[in-house]
Order: structure tokens, then sequence, then C-alpha cells
């Protein structure tokens, strides 16, 4: 056998989606969250669970460059969050769709401006604009409501709108807060259906939610905070 000569490179690994080391993240006294380890893959539908005030919110908010930890690291794609400029933290925004519980829809604008907004605000040109809102809003199935005002639809229809909003962009990972906490359980099978479909385009999906109706729905991993700590991490089944 000849060996080679110059070392065989190693294919370069892709970094996991998200990656956190022993965060802690503190109001004055108040713990939010506690040694926190965990890592997210890319594609992965995940449920983030426990009870208010378990620190759900809070870590949402540190993926997004919102809020940073007191301790530890996060990696995004293999990227650590401290080490961005400012200037960086805009462009981490847009790879990141945020969907909460409150629609925070702009009433009287139309369903067309208020999912265009992200694209508007990057300065994106008219022609992209059509396109990716049209594209997000089919995927949401919303897209012969374009015209309307978000006062004149359902509940679960804003919701949806929310959604579009989220990944007109073309998010690597979406983040949802409480996202059916308004909504009854039929509609929060929806808006899980749909998310399950962003999902299965490739998006990772993290899920804040208390809800249990949720977890019934979704048989993925389970990441379950107590009191700002992870209590469990589980790969549920139904
Ligand atoms: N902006 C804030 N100022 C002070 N305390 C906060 C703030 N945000 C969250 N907390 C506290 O941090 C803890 C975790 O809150 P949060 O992340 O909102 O939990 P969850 O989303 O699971 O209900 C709670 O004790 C909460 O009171
Ligand atoms: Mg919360």
């Amino acid at each position: 056998m000849v060996w080679p000569l110059t070392p065989v490179r190693p294919l370069p690994l892709s970094p996991s989606m998200i990656q956190l080391f022993h965060v802690s993240k503190y109001y004055d006294r108040r713990v939010a969250l506690s040694d926190v380890t965990l890592e997210i893959e890319k594609g992965e539908f995940v449920l983030l669970m426990g009870p208010s005030g378990a620190g759900k919110s809070t870590l949402l908010k540190l993926l997004i460059g919102a809020e940073r930890p007191e301790e530890g690291q996060i990696l995004i794609q293999g990227r650590s969050l401290s080490k961005l400029r400012s200037s960086e933290i805009p462009l981490l925004r847009r790879k990141v769709g945020v969907v909460l519980q409150d629609f925070r829809l702009l009433p009287k604008k139309t369903v067309f401006d208020n999912v265009s907004l992200p694209l508007l605000v990057q300065g994106a040109s008219t022609a992209e604009i059509r396109r990716k809102v049209a594209e997000a809003l089919r995927a949401v199935g919303l897209d012969h409501k374009k015209d309307h005002v978000p006062s004149g639809l359902s509940t679960g229809e804003q919701q949806r709108i929310c959604i579009a909003r989220a990944i007109v962009n073309g998010p690597i990972m979406l983040l949802a807060d409480e996202p059916t906490g308004n909504l009854d359980p039929e509609l929060t099978s929806e808006i899980i259906d749909l998310f399950k479909s962003i999902n299965a385009r490739g998006t990772t999906i993290i899920v804040a939610t208390h809800d249990p109706n949720v977890l019934a729905q979704v048989s993925r991993r389970v990441i379950t905070l107590d009191q700002g700590r992870v209590v469990s991490q589980e790969q549920v089944c139904s």
C-alpha cells in the first residue's frame, strides 16, 4: 500500500445550527437561565417547554441577539454571537424568523404590506418584494387575502400572516414564542401543521410553548426548562 504524500484533508464538518455552552442570564439578581448547555442541529423541530417563568422566552431572545448572556457562549452556525460586530446583528436577524403570541401586525396596512415589511427595511427591489411576498403568502395559504387588512381576518389567519412575515426572507431558522397562545385547539393544529411543512423544507424550528395541545401534535425533540435550567431533553414519539 502506498501512502499519499500529502495528508488527505478531512471534509469540513458542518457546524450545528445552534450551540449553547454553560449559558446563564440574570435580570438583576433573578436567574432567567442557569448553566444551559444544548445543541440543535440544522433541520430539527424542537419544542421548548416548561412552566411560565422557566426561561423559554429568554432563551429565544438570546438566540436573536436581543439579550446577551452574563455567562457562557452561544454559537449560531459555528459563529459566536458575542463576537458579532453590532453591524452584523441585522444580518443575523435576517436569517432568523420570529413569531410571537401577540401578532403585532400593522392594523391599517394590507396583508401584503405587513408581510413585505422586513424586505422593505432591507431595501429590496419592488420585483423581489412582489415575488417573495407572493411565495410566503402561498406557503401559508393566504395569497388570496393579500389586499385585506388584518382586522378583517380571523385569529388563525392573522397568525398565519405573522408566519408569512417571519419566513419571507427565507430564514435558516424560525423561532416561535407561544405562537398558539391565542388559538383554540383546532387552529393550534393548523398552525403546527404549517410549522411542520416549513420544517420539511429545511428550516430549523424552535417553538416555545406551555401548551399541551402542541406537545400532543409534535413528535420531535422536547427540551424542558424549569427555573432557568434544562431539566430534560427527550425525543417524543406520538
Ligand atoms: N426583562 C426582564 N426583566 C426582569 N426579569 C425578567 C425579564 N424577562 C424575564 N424575566 C424573568 O426571567 C425569568 C424567565 O422568564 P421568561 O424567559 O419570560 O420565562 P418563560 O418564557 O418561560 O415564561 C422569570 O423569572 C422572569 O420574571
Ligand atoms: Mg415566555
